[in-house]
């Protein structure tokens, strides 16, 4: 049994109900210390209402969470200074620069003016050096983001909560964000709980995912352990017609085992896909079913969302999972 003390995030059967409607439905997390925890979901899946259940700014309405050893409810206070936040709505105030919005978080957590200035000095390479006496309404998403980032880390927490960090940047901005968090999880032995609904996002950068679905944990792992309970390889099939019947004539072929249809397209876990392709194609063709697209892949956390939920993780802005 773990005691509530050995996690830098725990929760028992957290929940969090608005009137009637259950945002969050009894969750439990153990996030260990120095983890990278990604928290991956779609739209409303409940990933903002968790982070700001534990990071104090919402109260569960039922279960418990610890960050850090403290009580959430009853040592909020505590909790505050040993964690750091950024949402996903940053909030920065446009005619500050950005010196000054890391120098006001500082006096806020009771910094003074030498402790700020060292540690802006620490922080300055999240940003350009050249931004930080620049306005924050001169400053481009990324640099928003980062600076961002930088003030929640001005009172060196232990815990780091990023609410989709790179919703929004382009690709090379989210790389950057990307080489941030690994850093300030490598050097500074940081834990990170992040919540993204970028499965590339989730898959390149968490230790352990906990994949959430209207308020619930549907899979964990880390990303190999969820991918493997795949399959080695995933054959996709789109066929004209029936993709029913196509999958029971999947399903005759031997050594081909988790046949699944979504939508119109017929999904094929299996250990060795180069060897499945032609069986495959050959059983769909002398039962008169056209074949219009097969391909091969190797699984991704898209696979296991779709496992789990029936549905794709469809994250709309990029083209991650795309099967070619
Ligand atoms: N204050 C509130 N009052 C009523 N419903 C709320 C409130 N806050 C959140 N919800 C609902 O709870 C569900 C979960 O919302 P939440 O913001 O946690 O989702 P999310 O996973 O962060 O989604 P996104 O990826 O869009 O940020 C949604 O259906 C949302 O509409
Ligand atoms: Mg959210």
């Amino acid at each position: 049994m773990s005691t509530p003390h050995a996690a830098a995030v725990k929760t028992e059967g957290l929940r969090r109900t608005f009137g009637d409607f259950t945002a969050v439905d009894g969750i439990d997390l153990d996030v260990r210390p120095g983890e990278i925890y990604g928290f991956l979901g779609p739209n409303g899946a409940g990933k903002s209402t968790v982070v700001r259940m534990l990071t104090t700014l919402l109260e569960p309405t039922g279960g418990r969470a610890w960050v850090g050893g403290l009580d959430v409810v009853a040592e909020a206070d505590d909790v505050r200074f040993s964690i750091g936040v950024a949402l996903q709505e940053a909030g920065l105030d446009e005619n500050m620069t950005g010196r000054e919005i890391l120098a006001t978080q500082g006096r806020l957590f009771g910094l003074n003016r030498s402790e700020i200035a060292d540690r802006i000095e620490q922080l300055a390479p999240i940003l350009e050096m050249r931004a930080l006496d620049q306005l924050v309404s001169s400053y481009s998403g990324g640099m928003a983001r980062r600076l961002d980032l930088a003030a929640a880390l001005m009172h060196n927490p232990s815990v780091l909560f990023l609410d989709e960090p790179t919703t929004g940047l382009d690709p090379p901005s989210r790389l950057r964000v990307w080489e941030e968090v690994r850093r300030l999880n490598r050097e500074f032995g940081l834990t990170l709980f992040l919540t993204t609904q970028y499965l590339e996002e989730a898959d390149e950068l968490a230790d352990r995912v906990g994949i959430i679905n209207a308020g619930r944990i549907v899979a964990e792992g880390t990303p190999s352990e969820l991918k493997r309970a795949i399959g080695t390889d995933v054959v996709t099939v789109v066929v004209d017609g029936d993709a029913d019947a196509a999958k029971s004539v999947l399903e005759g072929i031997a050594g081909i085992e988790g046949v699944d249809v979504f939508g119109g397209e017929v999904r094929v876990g299996t250990e060795n896909g180069s060897q499945a392709l032609s069986p495959v194609a050959i059983a769909l063709g002398s039962a008169g079913i056209k074949v219009r697209e097969l391909s091969l892949r190797t699984p991704t956390l898209d696979d296991v969302f779709l496992d789990v939920t029936g549905t794709h993780l469809d994250a709309g802005s990029s083209a991650e999972g795309s099967s070619t």
